[in-house]
């Protein structure tokens, strides 16, 4: 196997046109996607990835139709209510990411539920972002600095943010064709490899994951340096 990447974040595109091409209501779509989800949290614990960050619902996704967003909204209910015990089952711990202030009484006590429920698992981390966006989280970290005074720096900002929990990804990957970050993890990204995948998130299978990582390996990861540098640093006979 590849080098399995320490932190795989994802943003599931495409649910919307699957459903569209079946001549299906596009909330199909995201239903299909959660069995895709579902999957691929399985198979990340499987090969040994630590943590999967995934984008769910972005600050605008508000703008879509209300039937699609109450179609959103009652999946994750949906989902809250499923999910846990195969969560426990895999040794998953779930965290939501995200601007729970907009989210109902109910949702955020369901989400509480979820995330004190598998606190004690450690085998993958899950970080499902909802109601997420990068600009927001970089916006609630400043404000958060600000209001206690501290310095803002890099690392203040850093463990301001709302993944401070996790170490950034190392692998991004977007499904669907689109080649863009559309505001995801838009500070944690800084040097994460991009695979672009043409396939929609419900068509998202073991195989294309495995082909992500393995696109990952064979990237050279420098970090500002020259490729000399990391080569020295690996060990490497350098030509
Ligand atoms: C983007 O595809 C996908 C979303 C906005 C939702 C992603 C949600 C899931 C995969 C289901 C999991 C859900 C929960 C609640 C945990 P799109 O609708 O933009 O697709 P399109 O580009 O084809 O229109």
């Amino acid at each position: 196997m590849n080098e399995i990447p320490h932190h795989i974040a994802i943003v599931m595109d495409g649910n919307g046109r699957w459903a569209t091409r079946r001549f299906l209501p596009r909330v199909a779509g995201h239903k299909s996607g959660l069995d895709t989800l579902r999957a691929c949290v399985r198979r990340c614990g499987e090969i040994g990835v630590r943590v999967l960050t995934v984008f769910a619902f972005s600050s605008e996704n508000w703008n879509r139709p209300a039937e699609e967003i109450s179609g959103l909204m009652e999946l994750l209910a949906m989902a809250l209510g499923r999910e846990v015990p195969q969560l426990m089952a895999e040794g998953v711990r779930i965290h939501f990411v995200g601007d729970r202030s907009a989210l109902s009484g109910k949702m955020r006590v369901g989400l509480a539920h979820a995330e004190a429920a598998t606190a004690g698992n450690s085998r993958l981390i899950f970080n499902v972002c909802f109601n997420y966006g990068g600009r927001w989280d970089m916006a609630q970290a400043a404000a958060r600095l600000a209001r206690a005074g501290e310095p803002i720096t890099e690392q203040t900002i850093d463990r301001a943010l709302a993944l401070a929990h996790v170490p950034d990804p190392d692998l991004l990957i977007r499904t669907g064709g689109e080649k863009r970050l559309s505001n995801f993890l838009l500070w944690q990204a800084a040097y994460a490899e991009l695979h672009f995948s043409d396939k929609l998130w419900p068509e998202f299978d073991a195989a294309a994951l495995d082909e992500a990582i393995k696109d990952y390996g064979q990237r050279e990861r420098r970090f500002g340096k020259t490729s000399a540098q990391v080569a020295l640093s690996a060990g490497k006979k350098v030509a």
